[in-house]
Formats: structure tokens, sequence, C-alpha cells
């Protein structure tokens, strides 16, 4: 079985960065970047991002999960703390966040610090969430096998019951992550493969450096 790619060819040609109109502060870039990708229209969930890991087995994974804030300080997302991701974040917080917006041909890479958030943060999000998001979140030990799903609707059904009419407290295995980044790269995908490709990387005296990258 095959299925030959190498006609699938495009051409980028939606926009262009260039120093002399960037920010000197890699989040106000990202801000400007998310906000015009938002109002481009066409692209469901920007703020979906794909974190990588270096896992306990030592091959490094890759997978998407939904950007809830970021500030100045850097990315902030949900997820199990016992989950494979979470357990690889224990043993090496130096991670990795990509976005890819196709409908600005533009994709940004982090490299950055996973660290808890407070606890009355992720109290505070897990407290905006629906009924059925909490319930799962207590549901289910991410990451580790089981033999069906009917188990997992059976334990859905049983803590709907055992909570019903009670408040539902974020349980201490869930929570959130703030990426603090100290290397952001902004690519703009342009004709002939001629990418600009701009890197803000952290200095010692917390400066950020610009440079620029060959495509
Ligand atoms: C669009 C999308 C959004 C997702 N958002 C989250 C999220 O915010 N938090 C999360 O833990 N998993 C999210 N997931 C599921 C993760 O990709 C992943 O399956 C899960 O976190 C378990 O990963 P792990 O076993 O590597 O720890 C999302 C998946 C998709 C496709």
């Amino acid at each position: 079985m095959q299925k030959d790619l190498s006609n699938y060819r495009k051409s980028y040609q939606k926009s262009e960065l260039l120093e002399g109109s960037i920010d000197g502060n890699p989040m106000q870039q990202f801000q400007k970047w998310f906000y015009e990708v938002e109002d481009a229209n066409g692209m469901d969930e920007p703020n979906a991002m794909t974190v990588s890991t270096m896992g306990v087995d030592g091959f490094p994974k890759s997978r998407v999960v939904l950007m809830k804030k970021f500030a100045y300080d850097g990315f902030v997302f949900y997820t199990n703390y016992e989950s494979e991701k979470g357990n690889a974040i224990a043993q090496n917080p130096n991670i990795c966040l990509s976005f890819f917006w196709p409908v600005l041909e533009r994709q940004v890479i982090v490299k950055g610090q996973a660290v808890k958030i407070a606890p009355n943060l992720s109290d505070g999000y897990f407290e905006s969430r629906p009924q059925g998001s909490k319930l799962s979140a207590i549901a289910s030990k991410q990451s580790k096998t089981i033999a069906n799903r009917e188990l997992l609707e059976e334990r859905l059904k049983q803590l709907e019951q055992d909570f019903k009419g009670k408040e539902i407290l974020r349980p201490e295995h869930w929570g959130g992550y703030l990426v603090k980044p100290v290397e952001i790269e902004f690519w703009q995908g342009r004709p002939n493969r001629l990418h600009d490709r701009i890197r803000y990387a952290l200095q010692d005296d917390l400066e950020w450096k610009i440079e620029r990258l060959q495509p």
C-alpha cells in the first residue's frame, strides 16, 4: 500500500513577518498574531496547541491540548497531573508548544518550562467548567488503560448520582500548567519556500534577543 503525495504543493502568500513591524516582546507579538488569526475566521480552535514532552521512557511525545490563557509570563493549559504528560513534566519540565494556524499560514514554536499554577487558580478554572467535564476529570485516570468504554460510562453515571445536588470540587490530580517561555519562534509562510522565521530568545539579563532564521 502506498500513496504518493509529491504533488501536494501550496504556495504561501498571505502575509509577511519583517523586523520593521514586529514587537520587541514575543508575548505581545503572539497576542498580535493570535488576534489576527481569530479575526481571520475560518479557523476552529486557534487555541489548540501541540505539547511535546520528553517521556520517562526516553521518547518525545506530542499531543494537542487547549491553551486557556496567555499573558506576559506564558501560556496556560489544563490537564491531569498524573497523565503520561504529567509524569513526563515532573521528570523534565522543559517542554515545547506549537501552534499551526493554516488560515494565515503561520506557525509558532515555544520552548519553555512548565510549572503547576497555584491551586486556587486551578480551582477557579475548574469551577467554570460544565458539570459533565468536572465529573469526567474525576472519572478518568488519564493515560491509564481500561478494559472497555462501558466501565468509564458506568463510572460517570455513578459519579452523577453521588454528586447530585452537591458541589464538585477540583480533584488534586487535575490542574493547570504555566509554560514560561525561554524561546519563541514565529514562522510565516512565504512564496517559493523563502519563509520568514523570527526567533526571540531570553537572555541572562532577561532581555529578548531577536534574530532571523533561514527558512
Ligand atoms: C482539540 C483537542 C483538544 C484537547 N484538549 C486537551 C486539554 O486541554 N487537556 C488535556 O489534558 N487533553 C486534551 N486533549 C487530549 C490530549 O491530546 C491527550 O489525548 C490527553 O491529554 C492525554 O495525553 P497523554 O496521555 O500524553 O498525557 C485534547 C485533544 C484534542 C484533539
